[in-house]
């Protein structure tokens, strides 16, 4: 197979057609679940165990901000257990140097909030894609709680910020549906006196909410008659270090579960996954889609809903995605789109406007690179519609799939390899290591063929 030269320090890799996938697999901690259980330790007094955490490398780069505010925070190596001791909400230190959050926008968006409420200065930047990414939509609540900001061009990091020695409570209205900038807030509300409010239009992920009240914090939800939800926390709470268990991240379950589901005869099964309303839109959808998922064992462990999954090899048809649906599945796009692709019949997502301020702009790379795979794809301004192929794809050319340092594009088109007719190369595997380290060794003992173009 021939391809082109990956740049320097990429990981090209290829996917290569392959067969039913069957095995029993617990996919790694979830991601947002774990940099909130690290900051939220770092506010509280005492010890927080902290089990199942994420060790990719986004919130390895929070543990280490963290640490750099004061916080210790270390991993006990004979049980994996990581323990954390804190420093009081507001006892934060300044750090001696720049915070790096590599390429997690969570873990910079809500680092913000927690900077926010400690009367220092501090420097936060990332890799090429988190400096490119827009930070306005927190600078701006922010800046109306008392903290002064100074950024690059568009509200972009490299970005300096100076939290107030009295920070103001606000109600603050969310202007488009974050779960990070619904958490910044709140985080940074845990140090002002009094009640700090967001109201957000559209439901989002709650682990924040959960996770506060578990740390005893005093926090209130609205359901709002137009469909959004009012969040009241009280300021100024005396947060305790609690035990955390981090179920399995359903974000990254998806992978297997979409490679299970297009490879005829799989049979997956899938441990302790988070089953959280606000993240289990993908699994409605497949299961729209004709998909055969068995949710197990649905129970409830540390406030959140997990369950084992059980997926076999299906026929799947096009839907239509409801728009309001984006924001329990926000991260999923670009699987369902590889599903879709498969799928029999055509598949319109709509209300994806969100997805092209990501870690790339997923709309526009997924659209080109399923087009790269003889995929009839259109692409819209916040929509994407699908052509599926009801059986598999042609598959690649020569010429490696750009990532453009994005897990989740390389995770979507390395499952693509595995169902279409040819491979398909990308150029640049590294990046997985954000949030799902050991991916490429977990698909392929699953029967998935992935390796060096
Ligand atoms: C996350 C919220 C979402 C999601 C991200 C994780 C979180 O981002 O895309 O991967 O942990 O709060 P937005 O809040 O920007 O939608």
């Amino acid at each position: 197979m021939s391809s082109v030269a990956p740049a320097e320090g990429q990981q090209g890799m290829a996917a290569l057609p392959s067969e039913a996938l069957a095995g029993t697999v617990r996919v790694p901690g979830d991601k947002s679940i774990s940099h909130r259980a690290l900051m939220l330790a770092a506010l509280s007094v005492g010890e927080s165990r902290i089990e199942g955490l994420l060790e990719g490398e986004d919130v390895l780069n929070t543990a280490a901000a963290m640490r750099a505010l004061g916080a210790e925070v270390e991993k006990d190596p004979a049980t994996g257990v990581w323990h954390v001791w804190g420093r009081g909400v507001g006892g934060l230190q300044e750090p001696a140097d720049l915070l790096d959050f590599g390429n997690s926008g969570t873990g910079v968006r809500l680092a913000m909030g927690v900077l926010a409420g400690q009367p220092i200065h501090a420097i936060l930047s990332g890799d090429a894609s988190l400096r490119g990414r827009p930070m306005a939509r927190i600078m701006m609540p922010l800046g109306q709680m008392g903290v002064r900001f100074q950024a690059r061009a568009g509200g972009r990091l490299p970005m300096a910020m100076q939290g107030p020695d009295v920070l103001l409570p606000i109600e603050y209205k969310l202007p488009v549906a974050s779960a990070q900038v619904k958490s910044a807030i709140l985080l940074a509300g845990l140090a002002a006196p009094g009640e700090t409010r967001v109201i957000e239009p559209q439901p989002t992920r709650d682990h924040s909410e959960r996770m506060l009240r578990h740390f005893g914090a005093n926090v209130a939800v609205e359901a709002l008659s137009s469909g959004g939800r009012r969040i009241a926390l009280v300021g100024q709470p005396e947060l305790s270090g609690s035990g955390v268990t981090v179920p399995a991240d359903p974000s990254s379950a998806a992978f297997p579960i979409v490679a299970a589901l297009l490879l005829p005869g799989s049979d997956l099964r899938l441990s302790e996954v988070c089953m959280n309303p606000h993240r289990s839109g993908l699994i409605t959808t497949l299961q729209e889609m004709g998909a055969d998922i068995a949710i197990e064992n649905l129970r409830e462990e540390g406030g959140e809903p997990m369950a084992d999954l059980r997926v076999r090899g299906s026929r799947l048809h096009g839907v239509e995605v409801p728009p309001d649906r984006a924001p329990s599945m926000i991260d999923e796009y670009p699987i369902l789109a590889v599903a879709a692709a498969c799928a029999k019949g055509i598949t319109v997502m709509q209300g994806l406007g969100e997805l092209r301020v990501k870690e790339s702009d997923r709309l526009a790379a997924v659209a080109k690179g399923l087009a790269a795979c003889g995929v009839a794809v259109e692409e819209g301004k916040d929509s994407l519609t699908v052509q599926g192929t009801g059986g598999r794809p042609p598959g690649g050319n020569s010429t490696a799939i750009e990532t453009e340092l994005d897990h989740r594009i390389a995770m979507s088109f390395l499952v693509m390899g595995l169902a279409c007719e040819r491979p398909v190369l990308i150029d640049d595997a590294a990046p997985i290591a954000t949030s799902f380290p050991g991916f490429v060794g977990m698909m392929t003992g699953l029967g998935a063929k992935l390796g060096k173009p």
